[in-house]
């Protein structure tokens, strides 16, 4: 056994493309990815600012774009819903007709047999206040109240077609919740993605803008401290025992260090999202010209997989997977 240099010479893996694509510890399929999608009321498809390449899109609008996303080969898609109208209890979100109850009922019926057709069950984009649940007397948020909202909701959401349950409220006892909610209606059959490790964080500015948030104060009370490693494997694993299908980092980049926590521990699949503000940090540097978009890009989805996610959301699923299709 040879101890170093200059017998061992790490670079000589590293020499052609053909090495180092054969020695590559990780690799991107298409089917890792899942494209977030907002769906708004009204009849015109509305670009965001903020998310340059994003658009809010309309029922008919969307179907083009699913049909693309499937043709790219990705995994699914994640819908959130953008209504007209608010109220304090967030009654869209229930209501069979709502946005994103109608939207998950198109898109499904478009490609719910290529495509997982999730949902982010969460109250915020519904609520007239942008709280992720309900309100008590004193303005705060109540945890036990939203749950019931959720169940709810959950049943809302199956009835529509989705194949799986984002859950992004962050309220303790959700997973399990929503979980009684759809075994109680038949519905065992429908999976739970728990947004397990999410983080009050400021990378989501820009996904305000694409659900015209209303929020006015924070969400520190309810989602992680960025500060806080260890809680968040712990978030995880109570999702895990509560009956989570799968269970998520979020935002990525910022979380790696929490992402490989949870990714060595789960026995259960662990996904990651790569959230509006890392999108947008990117496409505001290449568009300034100091930096290779493409690239960069790339080696952001990459790092999220080999962190630890099995799956990565992200605004550039299709066009990430319709580059990984032509072998770059
Ligand atoms: C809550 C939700 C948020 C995101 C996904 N689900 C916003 C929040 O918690 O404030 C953020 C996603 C992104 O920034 O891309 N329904």
């Amino acid at each position: 056994m040879t101890s170093g240099f200059p017998v061992v010479r790490a670079r000589r893996l590293r020499a052609t493309p053909a090495l180092r694509r054969q020695v590559a510890e990780t690799r991107l399929h298409p089917a890792d990815l899942v494209l977030p999608l907002f769906v708004r009321e009204g009849d015109e498809p509305r670009p965001l600012s903020s998310m340059p390449g994003v658009v809010q899109h309309t029922l008919d609008s969307v179907r083009g774009v699913v049909a693309e996303a499937a043709a790219a080969g990705i995994g699914g898609v994640m819908l959130f819903g953008v209504p007209e109208h608010r109220d304090a209890t967030g009654t869209g979100a229930t209501d069979p007709d709502g946005i994103l109850n109608q939207a998950t009922r198109v898109i499904a019926s478009e490609v719910g047999d290529q495509l997982v057709v999730q949902t982010d069950l969460c109250l915020d984009e519904f609520t007239d206040h942008g709280h992720c649940g309900v309100l008590d007397a004193d303005g705060r948020v109540d945890n036990d109240a939203t749950l019931l909202r959720y169940r709810d909701m959950a049943l809302a959401q199956a009835d529509a077609g989705s194949a799986l349950l984002g859950l992004s409220g962050m309220m303790d006892g959700q997973v399990a919740a929503v979980r009684d909610a759809l075994d109680g209606a038949g519905r065992s059959d429908v999976a739970v993605l728990a947004y397990s490790a999410k983080y009050a964080s400021a990378y989501y500015g820009p996904f305000r803008e694409a659900v015209e948030s209303t929020l006015t104060g924070n969400r520190r009370s309810y989602q992680l401290d960025p500060a806080n490693r260890r809680e968040g494997l712990r978030e995880a694993q109570l999702d895990v025992e509560e009956g989570a299908d799968i269970v998520m980092v979020k935002p990525a980049s910022s979380y790696l260090d929490v992402l490989a926590d949870v990714a060595a521990w789960s026995p259960v699949p662990v996904w990651a999202y790569q959230v509006s503000g890392e999108y947008a940090m990117i496409e505001a540097a290449a568009a300034n010209g100091w930096i290779d978009r493409d690239r960069a890009i790339l080696e952001s989805v990459l790092s999220i997989k080999r962190a630890g996610a099995d799956t990565v959301l992200t605004y550039w699923a299709t066009e990430l997977a319709t580059t990984l299709r032509q072998g770059v």
